[in-house]
């Protein structure tokens, strides 16, 4: 059975995939297709609703991006947010105009009862503002619906023909009820049933897959982190025996971590690849002591490896990569979105051609793949797992690394982690370092001279900036006792009370 669809037009917004979360989120299924998509496609595709995104445009302009205006003869439900609302206007007889101060935040709103985008919502409510342009008059036959103290047109609305504009930003979680505003429009307006899961996204993109690599194989770099181990549990459903996951190991995983993908992954319908490299990375590292070279090397050292691995498979068309939606985003706008050179594995092979990138997850956001993930029965060991630098415990061992000092942080940051792992609520990430610095203790009636533990967990949401998480000093005391006896080589264990800025999460 076909599921209900919403469509989400894209003018350059920088929302536009967190309203189609946002739509996700409320069981409908939600498609983002470029702004002046042709109404016939529109058409084809016979959409329960359209939400049109913001952008940065201005309508007025002479190059402004619009769409047709035969979009709000079709019958179908639209919502126009900040741009897209000031294109409703625009483009059915309206005016627009400038702000006479921009208006950007959180500010009330007073939202009227009597229409159907606010019903059961508190009349005077806190949106996000974020605009230099607003409607300054009215289509024919629209009312306004809201208004703040410096956008007197904040909503408008035609109850009959169904289009709707909002001037503020319901999708984002700064508007209070702004996920109830969009049920109200999916539910209310548009006449949603819910028929949407993650089971339903799966089938979705399962079927996409299919048509796009039409029974050749697939390559997958996969690491072991939760995007390549989603994307290659998702591929592997939708193209069993097809794909084949190469799997470097590079020496500077964490304790067990190879095999246990190796253990998932070899159980599944694909072809497991396992290059154990780690000798020929170790060498290539010795006595590298500056992160950024230790960085470069391991990163070009992977590239080789995967190249002569993916080489052994010529009948390889496409290339799969677990990029997310926070990956494009952050590469910049658009083309990032082709490939993923991730500082992961600092670029992909340019000389291998492959007919197209297949990247399944690429509207998601990190929570979502972790769903993702849980619906296609990967260990919560996968889909939890902390976000882990792709060089490893190479930038985790200060300066100089060696087999012995790698060893030693394994073991060492196997315990902070089991022992962290049991709290009940767990810092955003947490990791030991080996620090370069050896100092003098005693144990027993011996005198040591061993290396210095660093203990590292921080707090944070976007992994941008941090807070040191305050683990409370019995469980540390507990940690550094259990290291320093269960590990030899530590006679020492600090904790890092750092936040970031100024210091990085990392130590290199
Ligand atoms: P920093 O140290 O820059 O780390 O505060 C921010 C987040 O990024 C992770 N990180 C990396 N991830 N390759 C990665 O894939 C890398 O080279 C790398 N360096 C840092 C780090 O673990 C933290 O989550």
């Amino acid at each position: 059975m076909k599921n209900q669809l919403v469509l989400v037009l894209d003018f350059g917004g920088q929302y536009k995939e967190l309203i189609a979360r946002r739509i996700r989120e409320l069981n409908v299924l939600s498609m983002v297709l470029p702004g002046d998509t042709p109404v016939e496609r529109i058409k084809e595709l016979s959409p329960i609703g359209i939400i049109m995104t913001g952008g940065p445009d201005s309508v007025n302009a002479p190059d402004a991006y619009l769409c047709s205006k035969e979009v709000f003869e079709l019958g179908i439900p639209v919502l126009g947010i900040c741009y897209g609302c000031q294109l409703i206007a625009h483009l059915l007889g309206g005016k627009v105009g400038t702000c006479d101060v921009s208006e950007y935040g959180t500010v009330k709103a007073k939202l009227s009862p009597e229409s159907v985008l606010f019903e059961n919502i508190k009349p005077e409510s806190k949106v996000l503002m974020s605009h230099t342009n607003l409607v300054t008059q009215l289509p024919e036959g629209f009312v306004s619906t809201a208004s703040t103290r410096s956008c007197k047109i904040a909503a408008i609305e035609n109850k009959e023909r169904k289009i709707f504009g909002l001037q503020f930003h319901p999708e984002v979680a700064h508007t209070e009820n702004g996920t109830e505003i969009i049920k109200n429009f999916l539910y209310n307006v548009c006449g949603a049933k819910g028929d949407y899961d993650m089971a339903g996204y799966i089938e979705t993109q399962i079927q996409e897959i299919r048509e796009q690599t039409k029974g050749k194989k697939v390559l997958l770099a996969l690491s072991g982190g939760v995007d390549s181990s989603v994307c290659a549990a998702l591929l592997s459903e939708a193209i069993p025996g097809k794909l084949v996951c190469i799997f470097v190991d590079h020496g500077f995983m964490r304790k067990n971590e190879a095999d246990e993908v190796e253990a998932v992954f070899s159980k599944r319908n694909l072809q497991f690849v396992r290059v154990d490299a780690s000798e020929r990375f170790l060498s290539k590292v010795k006595g590298v002591t500056d992160p950024e070279r230790k960085r470069k090397i391991i990163g070009e050292e992977f590239i080789r490896v995967f190249e002569e691995q993916a080489a052994k498979f010529g009948d390889v068309s496409f290339l799969a990569q677990g990029t997310i939606y926070p990956d494009i985003i952050e590469s910049g706008h658009g083309k990032a979105a082709v490939i993923k050179s991730h500082h992961n594995v600092g670029g992909l092979p340019e000389d291998i051609r492959f007919e197209g990138i297949v990247e399944p997850l690429k509207g998601l956001f990190k929570d979502e793949v972790r769903k993702v993930g849980r619906e296609l029965g990967l260990p919560e060991s996968i889909v939890e797992r902390q976000p882990f630098p792709g060089p490893g415990l190479a930038v985790r061992v200060i300066g100089e690394i060696t087999k012995e000092k790698l060893d030693i942080l394994r073991e060492a940051d196997a315990i902070f982690r089991e022992e962290v792992g049991k709290l009940k609520k767990k810092p955003s990430q947490y990791f030991a370092v080996l620090t370069n610095l050896r100092s003098v203790g005693v144990m027993g009636d011996e005198r040591t001279y061993d290396y210095t533990l660093a203990l590292r967990a921080v707090n944070t949401g976007d992994f941008m900036t941090a807070t040191y998480s305050k683990i409370p000093h019995s469980v540390l005391n507990k940690i550094s006792r259990r290291i320093t006896n269960e590990v030899k080589g530590i006679n020492r264990v600090v904790f890092d009370i750092t936040d970031k800025p100024p210091a990085t999460i990392e130590w290199e």
